[in-house]
């Protein structure tokens, strides 16, 4: 089983969305058994809760499953569990070198899959609101993860 882990602050609104997605489009591929994907934040604040409700809403619109989705912390347990770990913005990727054994994770950045965007971090709609372009950038971001995992690990 190939894993991967996206990352973001309180594991509410882009982690979790970017799960969802592209659990969704594994799903569609018909790789569920070979691939999983979690999520989890740098944060404590929301452990143990639902998605945002921006989140679930936009998921709901694309029918797009966050069932049994809460939020977790990030630990450095992960490092060994995850191929590939995707942090949505450089903040988190500091947090996450900050764990034990962090120095030397391999990290990816969600806006480093899509080189032609101007933005280089996946904005926060907690802060923004904007949960619609958050999932256009994520969608995309996710299929091309999704081709990446599939050339690299399948
Ligand atoms: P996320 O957004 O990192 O995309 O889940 C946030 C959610 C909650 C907070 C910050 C960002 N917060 O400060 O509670």
């Amino acid at each position: 089983m190939v894993s991967v882990l996206f990352v973001c602050l309180g594991n509410i609104c882009r982690s979790p969305m970017a799960e969802a997605v592209l659990r969704h489009k594994i799903g569609e591929r018909k790789l569920s058994d070979r691939i999983s994907v979690d999520s989890a934040g740098t944060g404590d604040w929301h452990i143990g809760k639902a998605p945002h409700e921006g989140t679930r809403r936009i998921l709901d619109q694309w029918g797009i499953s966050y069932e049994n989705m809460t939020a977790r912390l990030v630990s450095s347990g992960d490092f060994e569990k995850f191929q590939y770990i995707v942090c949505m913005d450089k903040s988190n990727g500091e947090n996450v070198r900050k764990l034990p054994g962090g120095k030397d994770a391999e990290l990816l950045f969600f806006m480093d899959l899509l080189p032609d965007e101007e933005l280089r971090e996946v904005p926060d709609p907690y802060f923004t609101g904007n949960f619609e372009q958050v999932y256009d950038l994520i969608s995309a971001g996710c299929d091309v993860l999704l081709e990446r995992v599939i050339a690299e690990k399948l």
